[in-house]
């Protein structure tokens, strides 16, 4: 008997708490299961391990364990400190347990049956069970595997190791080093077809730039966003992926027009711009992009309305005394609570980390009109590739606000 592929279950996922991760994955990690977490040196893996358990135990309460094999215990919770981890203040609260197979500095490493497996899995089930374990991350697979010669073993190895997690029924990461960015999946060669999910971190060099990305191979039995998608790791959150294609286009567009500041230009425009609409101002230099949106900004004050100027070409003094010489005055306007003026060089932050400044700003501030002066000057500071996903994230992301019209200006 034939039954619609529909009214099979799908595999329920967990949230990781990931930013990001959770919309590119379609819900998170799938339960119960094992996740291949595979990168090059410095990719993030044991970072994206550790922010797995992190983010269970404060959204969550969901108990954690930690198995490493490479940094010990103390290195890790000093590690992330900085991102307001305090793994510490969890374990004495019974919610982190470390299984600590990291190299004994004390002790002569003998490569040959470093690990007796089975006494480790022992331990492991040990402390899944003390603390009530949900999730687990295994950092990483590499130095376990390093004493077995053929990808034969490694392939049952691993086998034992994921049947005995899902038995526990633990949803749980194992990182994986890998040699280069395209390429073999996994260092063995086999961890990749015996794991039922894979995702890959990468930090590839481009145009003398590194840019991280994330990508999701496979799910097996569920579904999720294909591609690559870029990544950050900030200061006081951790990871943050950038979802693009993600974002759905479900916003509400208006009819309603509001002035743009110049009456000639609305009067161009038939009444103005559109409500919610977003609009690029693109010009040679000296054409009077930043003039268009000093005027945009201005109407917007005057209309009781909130502005947000992101200025990434001139100083906030030049701004003002531009502005004055407009006959505009930011610094009532800023007085007032109406205008915010944020500006930033472009060469301070990678691309990724002034979107997600941005989006942070916009979500605090809860401006009705923003302008961008000027996209060609992050332009200079990216990637033809990286360039184009900042814009299609910041536009999807102003558009999911419902923020007026918003004035990009670009040369
Ligand atoms: N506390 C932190 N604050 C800011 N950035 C951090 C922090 N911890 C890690 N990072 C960033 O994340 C990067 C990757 O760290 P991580 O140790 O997770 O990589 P990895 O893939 O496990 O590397 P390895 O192959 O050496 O094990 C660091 O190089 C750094 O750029
Ligand atoms: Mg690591």
């Amino acid at each position: 008997m034939f039954t619609h592929i529909n009214n099979y279950p799908q595999i329920e996922k967990v949230e990781t708490g990931i930013a990001g991760f959770d919309l590119i994955s379609n819900g998170g990690l799938p339960m119960g299961r094992t996740t291949l977490v595979s990168g090059t040196a410095g990719s993030a893996k044991t970072l994206f391990a550790v922010q797995f358990l992190a983010e269970g135990i404060q959204r969550a309460g969901a108990a954690g364990i930690f198995v490493t094999f490479e940094e010990s215990p103390a290195d890790i919770r000093r590690n992330v400190k900085s991102l307001g981890w305090d793994i510490e203040a969890w374990e004495a609260a019974g919610k982190w347990l470390f299984v600590d197979a990291s190299p004994d500095p004390g002790q002569d490493q003998v490569e040959a049956g470093r690990y007796d497996l089975s006494a480790l899995l022992a331990r492991i089930e040990y402390a899944v069970a003390k603390i009530g374990a949900s999730r687990l991350s295994m950092d990483s697979l590499g130095a376990i595997f390093s004493q077995f010669r053929d990808g034969a073993t490694v392939r049952s190895e691993l086998f034992r190791i994921s049947s005995i997690l899902r038995h526990l029924k633990v949803t749980s990461i194992m990182t994986s080093e890998r040699t280069q960015e395209y390429g073999e999946i996994a260092r063995f060669g086999v961890e990749e077809f015996v794991a039922d999910n894979v995702v890959i971190l990468r930090n590839v060099l481009e145009d003398e730039k590194r840019r991280r990305t994330m990508e999701i191979l496979k799910y097996r039995g569920t579904s999720h966003q294909k591609g690559e998608f870029p990544f950050t790791v900030v200061s006081g959150r951790g990871i943050l992926a950038i979802p693009l294609s993600a974002m759905e286009l479900k916003q509400k567009s208006s009819n309603v027009r509001i002035s743009s500041g110049n009456d000639d230009l609305d009067l161009m425009c038939g009444g103005g711009f559109f409500r919610d609409s977003i609009i690029l101002a693109s010009g040679a230099t000296g054409t009077g992009k930043t003039l268009i949106t000093t005027e945009f900004l201005n109407s917007g004050t005057q209309h009781d309305e909130r502005c947000l100027l992101f200025a990434f070409e001139e100083s906030r003094e030049q701004l003002f005394r531009n502005a004055v010489g407009w006959g505009i005055d930011f610094e009532a306007m800023e007085a007032s609570g109406r205008l915010k003026v944020v500006c930033a060089y472009p060469e301070a932050a990678s691309l990724e980390d002034h979107l997600i400044a941005m989006k942070d700003i916009i979500e605090d501030f809860k401006p009705n009109r923003i302008a961008v002066d000027s996209l060609s000057a992050l332009e200079r500071v990216a990637t033809p590739k990286g360039f184009r996903e900042f814009v299609i994230s910041l536009t999807s992301f102003i558009k999911h606000q419902e923020v007026a019209p918003n004035r990009i200006s670009r040369r």
